[in-house]
């Protein structure tokens, strides 16, 4: 196996505590890499002015994968008031460095597993017939167009006279908007091109081939929609057709699809989405197979990938003497990594390590637990963040 240069970004809080985790499972698993340290979050915001340094682009262009692992975000105004006293007052404004570097690398597809661990105390279980339960086995990948649709920043407030003349040659805008003063109208913008769309869907139908799941369905709201979710469903409909035939394709409505989440989660495959409807899937699946201590995701471009929890930074845990949170989203997300690259076989090994020690229980964290988080929910028998790594080594 050729040696691998890894740009690690542990950012702030518990991402710096996640990522070293993944990164003692990628040695156990004999994973050979160079792993190099990129600069991110938010004391590069408070002492440089920005939280997403040059250096660290230039890092990433260069070798091209990255573990990432959160970083801590606050608002505009407060953003502000933390500049150091020497940066203050200089007109820096904060941005999100992962909004950031999404557009900047163009990773225009995440993807979100969200698959069941046998034994997990988290999973979802519904009522069935005569009193009993089950425990539905979810199976879903989640591909959410990631840089267009509602989310592609093109927006007004008070709208600039040609923008607000361009919009009024809409019939629609007229008829609904032309009795409200420009000044209250905030506007924002949901887009999509065909060149995306395409790249997406062929990314879900193509994930559905190479790992045997049955179906993909387009979540979307084309009889609303008409335009974007349209030119979506006409898109998968034809793909599917002319080079997935094997592949079963359907189509929800995001409304309805939140509520046959919980009802059938167990039917659905790959789910494709644009970018807003697959940020609200995508925490909804995850809430089904234990929340953010397991939602694992890859933002994929051409030729960067980075790969991540969903959580955060979590703050009030990061400076714990001994850390509680669960490695295990920042470990699943180091095993997309794995298969990116083709080490598919030590992915493997990893994931059927973590579910073994789910299943055999004997070591969780306090989530597991369903503790709330605090420092002594170690003597109440929750597994640290270390403990559970350990664990996952020691069935490797
Ligand atoms: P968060 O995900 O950091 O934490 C929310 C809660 O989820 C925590 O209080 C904890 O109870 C639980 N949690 C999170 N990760 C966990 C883990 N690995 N194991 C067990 N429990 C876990 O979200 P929050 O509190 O809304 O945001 C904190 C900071 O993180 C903010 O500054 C926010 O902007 C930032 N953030 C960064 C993200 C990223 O880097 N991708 C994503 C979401 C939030
Ligand atoms: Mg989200």
């Amino acid at each position: 196996m050729r040696k691998r240069t890894i740009v690690t970004l542990p950012g702030d809080g518990i991402g710096t505590v996640v990522l070293e985790e993944a990164i003692r499972v990628l040695d156990a698993v004999g994973f050979n890499a160079d792993y190099v340290h990129g600069d991110i979050g938010w004391n590069f915001w408070c002492n440089e002015g920005n939280p997403f340094p040059d250096r660290t682009i230039e890092l990433i262009k260069k070798h091209k994968i990255v573990l990432f692992g959160a970083i801590t975000s606050k608002p505009k105004d407060e953003a502000a008031n933390e500049l150091s006293p020497e940066l203050q007052g200089k007109g820096l404004v904060y941005y999100s460095p992962i909004v950031g570097m999404r557009q900047l690398f163009n990773l225009d597809y995440c993807i979100r597993p969200c698959k069941t661990y046998k034994g997990n105390p988290l999973n979802f279980i519904r009522r069935a017939n005569q009193g009993k339960v089950e425990e539905p086995q979810v199976d879903v990948v989640i591909y959410r167009q990631n840089t267009e649709g509602l989310y592609c920043g093109v927006e007004w407030t008070n709208p600039n006279e040609q923008v607000y003349n361009a919009l009024m040659t809409h019939p629609k805008m007229k008829k609904n908007f032309s009795d409200v003063p420009k000044q209250e109208l905030a506007i924002s913008t949901r887009i999509f091109s065909k060149k995306a769309c395409e790249r997406i869907i062929r990314g879900a139908f193509e994930h559905a081939r190479k790992f045997g799941y049955k179906s993909v369905t387009l979540c979307e709201k084309p009889n609303v929609l008409r335009e974007t979710s349209g030119m979506a469903l006409k898109i998968a409909k034809e793909m599917q057709k002319n080079e997935y035939p094997e592949i079963i394709f359907k189509a929800t409505n995001v409304d309805a699809q939140m509520m046959w989440m919980t009802k059938n989660p167990e039917d659905y495959g790959v789910i494709v989405s644009g970018n807003l409807f697959g940020d609200i899937i995508s925490d909804g699946f995850a809430g089904l197979i234990g929340g953010l201590g397991f939602a694992c995701s890859a933002n994929i471009g051409k030729d960067v990938a980075v790969f991540e929890p969903t959580h955060g930074s979590a703050p009030k845990y990061a400076e714990y003497p001994v850390s509680i949170v669960n490695p295990i989203a920042m470990i699943a997300s180091a095993c997309m990594m794995l298969d990116h690259i083709g080490e598919i076989n030590m992915a493997k090994k990893i994931r059927n390590a973590v579910s073994k020690v789910v299943e055999q229980g004997k070591v969780r964290t306090y989530d597991m637990l369903k503790m709330h988080g605090s420092t002594d929910v170690i003597n109440k028998g929750a597994a640290s963040t270390q403990q559970m790594t350990d664990a996952i080594i020691a069935e490797l």
